[in-house]
């Protein structure tokens, strides 16, 4: 039996994980969840969910810690244009928490304030202990305001309850880019540096216990690297002294089923961090 076959048995799901997507949208306590989905999510339970067996705990690769080195510099995540250079965490003035909601409502510092329909701030609770981090705006995040309200946002609730947490009150969701790129294309070098104090500043107040980094762009933004997720994830990274792990974006899960299993392994992971985190 391959390593992949024996874990998804051992946690519950079966061999045919691959066959039986869905997993997460089918966990009981996601369920709940399903009925307030509107009716163009493609959720597609197919059958009853295999629970995880609460028993064993999958264990991640070998954990080291990476230090992610503070610098004015961005990773060059597109060719053109070249990142804007920004001026390191430290030294950036922290506004307080609504002059900030204030100024990126307000912000006209990249090209995407003139396609936006609005900025998207942020959501859920600001003295939660998680903070997730994804990429930017979608089409339904752009309409409504609101991060992660679009399919890869009801994957990640369910994912959420899955683990146990509620996107409400155990978490606070935010992005790398608070205005949509056009035609969801991906984010520029300069728009994430023009972004990125916001999200510092965000991370200063809330000052999670620990960050989950959906996607590259979050990753290499946080990182200040040029990795892919494939060499980040199974690692605790820290950010500024914050422990921080990366896993899949829900956008990508939902074109590789497959990897959704990863993802729940970064998740178990991740849990498992944070109670060791909080225990200290
Ligand atoms: N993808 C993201 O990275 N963020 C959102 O808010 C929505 C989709």
């Amino acid at each position: 039996m391959s390593r992949a076959a024996l874990i998804q048995s051992v946690i519950g799901l079966g061999p045919a994980w691959e066959a039986r997507p869905g997993w997460f949208e089918q966990h009981p306590a996601a369920l709940s969840r399903q009925a307030e989905a509107p009716a163009d999510v493609d959720l597609a339970p197919v059958e009853p969910p295999a629970p995880p067996r609460t028993d064993i705990v999958v264990q991640p690769e070998p954990t080291t810690l990476v230090a992610a080195q503070p610098s004015a510099k961005l990773p060059p995540l597109s060719a053109e244009p070249p990142p804007i250079a920004s001026p390191a965490p430290e030294v950036l003035p922290l506004l307080e928490w609504d002059a900030l909601e204030r100024a990126v409502r307000d912000c006209r510092d990249c090209r995407l304030c003139q396609t936006r329909t609005q900025t998207v701030f942020g959501r859920g609770n600001r003295q939660a202990r998680w903070l997730l981090i994804g990429e930017a705006p979608g089409e339904q995040e752009d309409r409504q305001g609101q991060p992660f309200v679009g399919r890869a946002g009801q994957l990640l609730d369910n994912m959420l309850t899955a683990t146990g947490l509620d996107r409400d009150r155990d978490v606070y969701i935010a992005n790398v880019l608070k205005c949509r790129p056009p035609g969801n294309r991906n984010p520029g070098g300069d728009e994430i540096a023009a972004c990125q104090s916001y999200l510092i500043q965000q991370i200063r107040h809330i000052q999670p216990t620990l960050i989950l980094a959906l996607g590259r762009f979050a990753a290499q933004t946080l990182l200040q690297t040029e990795k892919g997720i494939g060499q980040l994830r199974g690692k605790l990274h820290s950010y500024q002294d914050i422990p921080l792990i990366v896993s899949y974006h829900p956008a990508y899960l939902l074109r590789n089923q497959p990897d959704k299993l990863k993802a729940w392994q970064d998740l178990v992971f991740a849990k498992k961090t944070f109670g060791r985190l909080s225990a200290d």
